[in-house]
């Protein structure tokens, strides 16, 4: 397995296919050796975590902090209303301050640069825990999910149907590199960022995959293996919700667009859900992953903060990608 001790987790444009599926493998097997075989872990046991949240959250928060216990390590949860940061104190500043306590940081931020400015002062790893850009843990639980689901990755198709924000983002620097096809449908005007589109244009040539971007969801979802969609209204864009209701009308998932893709294919959402993006009956259907995914947050992030810390050797064979 390749090392990837005392690295940053900001997107995973940063981490190959090697390195994603090394915090796979370990997520899966963190997961058979705890959860299946109820095995006690405790691999970061005296290790603390800073999880530095500017924005809500319940999975993100709660996947780290228990999971972070289950490991015997030790979790301070702080936002901006108890301590210094964006009030009194640089994020440069707390990132050196924090490298002193702690060995590592988490942090869900409102914008990217925040991140890398926090990085690039703590001497401990930082991993995202969402940015107007990116979401990376949320899609290794999402690939994590398929792969339990599927028994494999490559070859399969993602339809994206919903805005091009954070969360498409951080599949579009990943599904390229497990030899996934990407359709992305959105209104005109919520395309994702163009820079992002380009580089995984660029992913898609070198591993001989599609990316394909459309204003049709019908379109998108024709023959896929997966539909995912996300809120249309992310967290600060709260401003914006009259207009985008109206400019995302026709992009609800339902059985209608769900037939149009193979009859095998699957629903994932990274939650919150509001009912707008997806109707009841796909969301409570068979076909919907989303529990199993959101369960996943959890040994995902198990996983990236383990191999962040230490060279984790996993004890079951590599599942298959
Ligand atoms: N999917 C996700 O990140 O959820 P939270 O906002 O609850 O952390
Ligand atoms: N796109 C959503 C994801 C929430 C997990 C947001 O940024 O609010």
């Amino acid at each position: 397995f390749p090392s990837v001790i005392g690295r940053d987790l900001l997107t995973l444009k940063d981490f190959n296919s090697d390195e994603i599926k090394y915090f796979l493998w370990t997520a899966a097997d963190l997961k058979e050796r705890i959860k299946n075989n109820k095995e006690t872990v405790r691999l970061l046991e005296g290790k603390s975590a800073a999880l530095i949240f500017q924005k809500r959250s319940t999975r993100t928060r709660v996947s780290t902090e228990t999971g972070l216990a289950l490991l015997g390590g030790h979790s301070v949860y702080l936002t901006d209303s108890d301590f210094h940061l964006g009030v009194s104190e640089s994020t440069t500043d707390t990132g050196r301050v924090l490298s002193g306590f702690c060995d590592l940081i988490l942090a869900r931020v409102y914008q990217q640069k925040d991140l890398e400015d926090m990085a690039n002062s703590a001497t401990i790893p930082v991993i995202s825990g969402l940015s107007e850009m990116y979401h990376p843990i949320q899609i290794l639980a999402d690939l994590m999910t398929l792969q339990e689901h599927f028994g494999s990755l490559h070859g399969r198709t993602v339809a994206w149907v919903g805005d091009g924000n954070n969360i498409i983002h951080s599949f579009m620097m990943a599904a390229p590199k497990f030899g996934m096809h990407l359709n992305i449908a959105t209104p005109q005007g919520y395309e994702p960022d163009s820079e992002v589109t380009q580089f995984t244009k660029g992913l898609a040539q070198e591993n001989k995959t599609s990316v394909d971007l459309t204003n049709d969801p019908r379109e998108a979802c024709l023959s896929a293996d997966v539909i995912v969609t996300d809120t249309w209204i992310s967290m600060g864009q709260e401003e914006e919700k009259a207009a985008r209701l109206k400019s995302f009308a026709g992009y609800q998932v339902d059985h209608e667009l769900m037939s149009l893709a193979k009859k095998e294919a699957v629903f994932l959402h990274c939650l919150p859900r509001k009912p707008e993006e997806v109707t009841d009956e796909v969301f409570e259907s068979e076909q919907s992953l989303v529990w199993q995914e959101a369960e996943n947050r959890k040994w995902t992030v198990m996983a990236v903060m383990t191999c962040l810390m230490q060279d984790y050797n996993p004890i079951h064979p590599m599942p298959n990608f």
